[in-house]
């Protein structure tokens, strides 16, 4: 039984991936913070299965900004295959908090990768890249597309793209980087443009929300379906020897559209709804990305399944269901108290 190590297990692509392992009858081993509340929503279904489907799933408490925890995670669980995804992944934050984006990001990769070398595990280690290193280089942009990072969050993944890249020159690790373009899912954290739309357009149909407010509409960017995407990263892990993959779908859209198809959903006009607030504007802005991922379809075989508009629907829908239960569990809890 092949097992694995998932950094940012909690996350969206963590959960989804964990999922994917473990249907492929992997033991899988999470990385989870400490927090005050739980933290653990998007996995927690995992263990209702567990017994029932003999599956096999731990999570471990961890920091990607203690250098000791990850080597005695390592050693302890000596894993084949290392998913590095955990970080500080929203870009307007990082330039809030630049150093702690650093920090759990640059250095955090670091961390791991040291932690490989010194315990000496066997291990194949996947690097969670992302489109926005390409930054402002025009598109589209492929593996030999040069980097010109546009936030503190793009240049330390730059940076943890690059080391990646060194410790397996070095020291001949099977280290490989996926060069991920925006992938999103219902369980996007909430935030981020999509889900933030999603959401929006939910709460608007059910009554609950009478504006959106948003930053640049023009940015154009080549969203896929993250379930597709986490199927790219465990394809590189199995290949012979280690390489870097751009992953992305080949078409690009701009907030606005994707603002328009979500409300078109719902059978709402979007321009009756949004505003521009400029506290949503970056200091910096990426302004097209779109994914050249000849690369990973020829030697992978890797392709999405899931389209544009089929993605904002399945994120219309999911939310709109969600909003739904809670209202329904809001007035059965006021009629349980008035009986
Ligand atoms: P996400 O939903 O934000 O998940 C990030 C994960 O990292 C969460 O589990 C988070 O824990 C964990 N984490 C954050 N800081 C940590 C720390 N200091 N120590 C340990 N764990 C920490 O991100 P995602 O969308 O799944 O993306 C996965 C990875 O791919 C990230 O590295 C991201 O930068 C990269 N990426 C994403 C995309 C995309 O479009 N989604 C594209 C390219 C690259 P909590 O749940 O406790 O916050
Ligand atoms: N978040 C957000 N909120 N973005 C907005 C808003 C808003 O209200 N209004 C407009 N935008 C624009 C942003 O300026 C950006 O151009 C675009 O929507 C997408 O923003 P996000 O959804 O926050 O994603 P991102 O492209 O900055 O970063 C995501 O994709 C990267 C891969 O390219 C994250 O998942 C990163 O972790 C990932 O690496």
């Amino acid at each position: 039984m092949p097992r694995a190590l998932i950094t940012g297990c909690t996350g969206q692509d963590g959960s989804y991936l964990t999922e994917l392992l473990l249907s492929k009858g992997y033991e899988v081993h999470g990385l989870k913070r400490r927090a005050s509340l739980f933290n653990t929503d998007r996995v927690d279904h995992i263990y209702q299965d567990l017994h029932e489907k003999n599956l096999r799933f731990t999570l471990h408490y961890g920091e990607l900004t203690d250098g000791s925890c990850m080597a005695t995670l390592l050693y302890d669980i000596r894993p084949d295959e290392v998913y590095h995804l955990g970080a500080q992944s929203h870009v307007r934050v990082s330039f809030d908090v630049p150093e702690f984006t650093t920090d759990v990001v640059a250095t955090g990769t670091l961390r791991i990768l040291e932690a490989i070398r010194r315990t000496g595990v066997k291990t194949r280690f996947y690097q969670a890249s992302s489109s926005e290193q390409f930054g402002s280089t025009p598109p589209p942009q492929s593996e030999t597309t040069a980097f010109h990072p546009r936030s503190p969050y793009a240049c330390a993944k730059v940076y943890a793209h690059n080391i990646t890249v060194n410790y397996r020159e070095s020291y001949g690790m099977h280290a490989s980087c996926g060069v991920l373009f925006n992938h999103e899912s219902p369980r996007r954290g909430e935030t981020f443009v999509t889900r933030k739309i999603t959401r929006a357009a939910a709460h608007v149909k059910l009554g609950l929300q009478k504006k959106l407010y948003l930053g640049n509409l023009d940015a154009k960017r080549d969203w896929g379906y993250a379930p597709d995407y986490v199927r790219a990263m465990w394809m590189m892990l199995q290949q012979d020897e280690p390489n870097d993959y751009v992953i992305g779908t080949g078409e690009a859209h701009s907030v606005r559209d994707f603002v328009e198809a979500a409300f078109a959903r719902v059978n709402l006009d979007w321009r009756d709804y949004v505003e521009i607030d400029p506290r949503y504007f970056r200091p910096a802005e990426v302004d097209y990305l779109l994914a050249d991922a000849t690369k990973a379809k020829k030697d992978l075989g890797w392709e999405p399944m899931v389209t544009f508009s089929q993605l904002v629907n399945i994120m219309v829908d999911a939310d709109l269901a969600e909003v739904e239960l809670k209202m329904r569990g809001g007035a059965e809890a006021v009629r349980l108290v008035e009986e």
